[in-house]
């Protein structure tokens, strides 16, 4: 939540610094500013609203001439989204911009209160402007020490002191950044697409270490104020992977990617044999008794799909859990337990606290994370990527499938070492897996069938999903989807808990999106369906035409779309591709902002 940049080079700093907030935008957009130090002095500009609100007003006002500055986009969580509570925030001699949150913020501002500061905004971030320049007198390295010795929370920081004109420092704890290596200039960032236009080198930096920027080059210190010697890390992400490329929302775009995210992530661990998936990540199985999954929002949902298919084949037990209730809830590791964290930023606070407390615990710990080198993957003991590039919208679609496939490859590799299935299965699911970005492109052809159901139902308020077993997990994420972009309440069910209960929603046209793909339970879910149908349900089936018999369903449903078929372990993640068009389709039917969902942000790194 919320994006920071900075810039010291030879450039105008106003347009690389909107530039590089317009590529953080999806960590929070209800607010926006810059701090300029040029031939004015120090200048800011900040407002409500989106970034072009900023830009606007920057136009408008001028002053911001000037090659050092650092930028703000903000995800509100202490003080209402408005022009006072927008970063940077300045006191003194200090300008600060933060990501991040100030636990004991109320604690430090009343005692700043009592020696007689006053503070303009109603935000956790002022103060730490406060307290920088309460220990600045002329050495910038020991007045973040010293404030950051008092601070309790989260921040990655962007600061510039008025009489260090030429200079912008950086710090963090718990909150990624990351420093630009330019050519005559460099940057801080948030994130790596804030940056990629620019330059792909950076330096990761560490909790304890300081960065002292300047168009000459960069110093990075720890609090002692010790040289520490920084390793260059070089993104792989190509500039157009940030890119909308034609298509009208970053949304869009991604869910086309898939089949080519599936492919780099399934394609170089199963080079081989089934002997050989994820040997690179995983050497040895056999200690493995039991699995705790545990991850936040569709992560979370992804690891309910690898639950069904690490019981199913590996016959291994597995808990998923929401991060945020894992870390509070005193969880006994039975013996032989491993931790698996799935974030797609790799920043998630909570699911980043939760690896923490297994490590503690000396639980060994396994990320699937999709961002190199964030948090998460780099202290985890072993990590698997998901190789589906960066994604912007805030409602992850690639990054998901990606989360699953990682989850069915180890579910099989599993399974292959402890002989819980039989090698034609086995071979038969791997097989099967070079196929998918096929069926996946496929999916495509369904467009406007899910753009006609999308107009259909766009001035719905309830819509329900039901599945049994994989599709029930599936569900999950189809209901989120449409939730998060078009506001449509919806929910997911298992088909066979209607009746328990929310059967008493299901009224004339409330519509009703099954979901089979597995053969065993395919006749309970149609019943499933026809009690629904009765008490006057809008029906849209989509299923595994070899788990359904075509003329039976017709009847039953009032749209039936029937998917090719290949392994049923994998078909959750084609169905998966099929409900993010009809969440998409929904949302811009209904004139929502797809990519920036209201009150969203798309890396959650505060609690
Ligand atoms: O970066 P993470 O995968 O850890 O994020 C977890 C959730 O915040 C995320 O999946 C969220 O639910 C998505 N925006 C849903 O589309």
């Amino acid at each position: 939540m919320c994006g920071i940049v900075g810039y010291a080079g030879n450039n105008e700093a106003v347009p690389v610094l909107l530039d590089g907030l317009s590529k953080l935008e999806y960590r929070g957009y209800d607010s926006a500013g810059v701090c300029i130090s040029g031939k004015d002095g120090i200048v800011v500009k900040k407002s409500k609203g989106r970034l072009s609100s900023l830009a606007e007003k920057i136009k408008s006002e001028g002053g911001t001439e000037g090659k050092v500055g650092i930028g703000h986009t903000r995800w509100a969580t202490h003080g209402a989204p408005s022009d006072i509570n927008s970063h940077p925030h300045r006191y003194g001699k200090v300008t600060v911009v933060h990501n991040g949150i100030i636990e004991n913020y109320a604690e430090l501002r009343s005692s700043l209160t009592k020696l007689g500061e006053k503070f303009s905004s109603e935000t956790d971030t002022e103060v730490v402007a406060h307290l920088i320049n309460k220990y600045y007198i002329d050495d910038p390295i020991s007045a973040i020490a010293c404030a950051c010795g008092r601070i309790k929370g989260s921040y990655a920081l962007g600061i510039i002191f008025d009489d260090i004109p030429d200079k912008i420092y950086a710090t963090r704890c718990d909150s990624p950044l990351i420093v630009g290596i330019g050519d005559g200039e460099n940057y801080i960032a948030s994130d790596i697409p804030a940056i990629l236009g620019r330059t792909r080198n950076y330096y990761l930096i560490e909790e304890g270490e300081i960065a002292e920027i300047s168009k000459d080059g960069i110093r990075v210190c720890n609090f002692d104020g010790i040289p520490v010697t920084k390793e260059v890390q070089t993104a792989e992400w190509d500039i157009e992977a940030a890119e909308k490329g034609g298509y009208e929302h970053f949304m869009l775009k991604e869910i086309h990617e898939q089949p080519k995210t599936i492919k780099a992530t399934v394609d170089p661990r199963m080079i081989n044999s089934v002997e050989g998936i994820l040997k690179d990540e995983i050497i040895d199985t056999s200690s493995i008794k039991r699995i705790k999954i545990v991850a936040c929002g569709s992560a979370m949902h992804a690891g309910l799909l690898g639950k069904n298919a690490i019981e199913r084949l590996a016959r291994i037990p597995v808990d998923v859990y929401i991060a945020s209730e894992f870390r509070y809830c005193n969880p006994i590791f039975e013996e032989g337990s491993i931790v698996i964290i799935i974030s797609q930023s790799g920043e998630t606070a909570d699911s980043l606290s939760s690896l923490r407390l297994a490590k503690k615990k000396g639980i060994p710990t396994y990320a699937i994370v999709n961002v190199v080198g964030s948090s998460i993957a780099r202290e985890a003991d072993h990590v698997i990527y998901t190789w589906a590039g960066p994604e912007i919208a805030v409602a992850t679609t690639k990054a998901y499938t990606a989360q699953v496939a990682v989850l069915y490859l180890l579910a099989l590799r599993l399974a292959n070492d402890k002989r819980t299935i039989n090698k034609d299965e086995a071979v038969s699911i791997f097989n099967a897996f070079s196929s998918l970005p096929d069926h996946i492109e496929k999916t495509f052809s369904y467009t406007e069938r899910m753009q006609k159901l999308a107009s259909l139902n766009s001035n719905i308020n309830n819509l329900f999903f039901i599945g049994r077993g994989q599709d029930y997990s599936l569900c999950h994420e189809g209901s989120l989807k449409l939730k998060e972009i078009s506001y449509i309440h919806s929910e997911a069910y298992a088909a066979g808990e209607l009746k328990h209960g929310t059967i008493s929603l299901i009224t004339d046209g409330v519509p009703v999106i099954a979901v089979i793909t597995e053969k065993d339970v395919a006749e309970k879910t149609i019943s499933n369906i026809k009690e629904v149908k009765t008490r006057g349900a809008f029906v849209i089936l989509i299923a595994d035409r070899n788990c359904v018999d075509e003329k039976n369903v017709s009847d039953i449903c009032d749209e039936l779309i029937l998917l090719d078929s290949t392994a049923p372990l994998l078909m959750p993640i084609i169905c998966a591709v099929l409900l993010q068009l009809y969440a998409y389709y929904t949302a811009v039917y209904r004139g929502c902002d797809v990519d920036k969902p209201r009150n969203l942000a798309k890396s959650v790194t505060v609690e």
